[in-house]
């Protein structure tokens, strides 16, 4: 399972989708939705993203979920989630929620290192900078990052 906002999908997600594929016989990629969170785009957009560029990855599957991440989890046979770790600042975050859902559930968590150039990158600071003009084409796969610029037309 590689849970995730992906509001939007950057290629810091896409990487560590690609490397969990890699170790594991079929991925889940999960959006989960968080009403409390005001995203960007709709739930099916940032499915319909996921889908565009895991194409390549034979062994993915694009869920969303409302809910506890570890009751989706149990219910379908998921044993392990897996989450990238940017940078230090992310390990006190990442190591409550990997414990928590352990407690709750029997549910691991694996930590994979990003990689260091993605270490900065976030959907976040994707957002902003697009917002104000800045160039993030190099931050986001191409489809993601049209998509990126025609939901900002359209909310201009
Ligand atoms: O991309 P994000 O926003 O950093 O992903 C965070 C996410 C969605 C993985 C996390 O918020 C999550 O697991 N949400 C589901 C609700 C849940 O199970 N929370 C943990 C116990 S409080």
């Amino acid at each position: 399972m590689c849970p995730g906002s992906y509001d939007p999908a950057t290629n810091g997600h896409v990487d560590i989708i690609e490397r969990a594929a890699s170790q594991f016989d079929e991925v889940v990629v999960a959006v989960l939705i968080n009403k409390t969170k005001n995203c960007l785009f709709e739930v099916s957009d940032r499915m319909a993203m996921l889908k565009e560029v895991t194409e390549h990855l034979p062994n993915i599957c694009i869920d969303s979920w409302h809910g506890l991440l570890v009751d989706y989890c149990t219910a379908n046979g998921i044993a392990t989630i897996v989450k990238g770790l940017r940078a230090v600042s992310d390990f006190d975050y990442e190591l409550q929620m990997a414990q928590l859902n352990y407690q709750l559930s029997g549910v691991d968590t694996m930590l994979l290192p990003s990689k260091p150039y993605y270490s900065y990158l976030s959907s976040s600071v994707v957002k902003e900078v697009a917002t104000y003009g800045g160039d993030v084409g190099h931050l986001l796969p191409p489809t993601v990052h049209q998509r990126l610029i025609n939901r900002l037309a359209e909310r201009r």
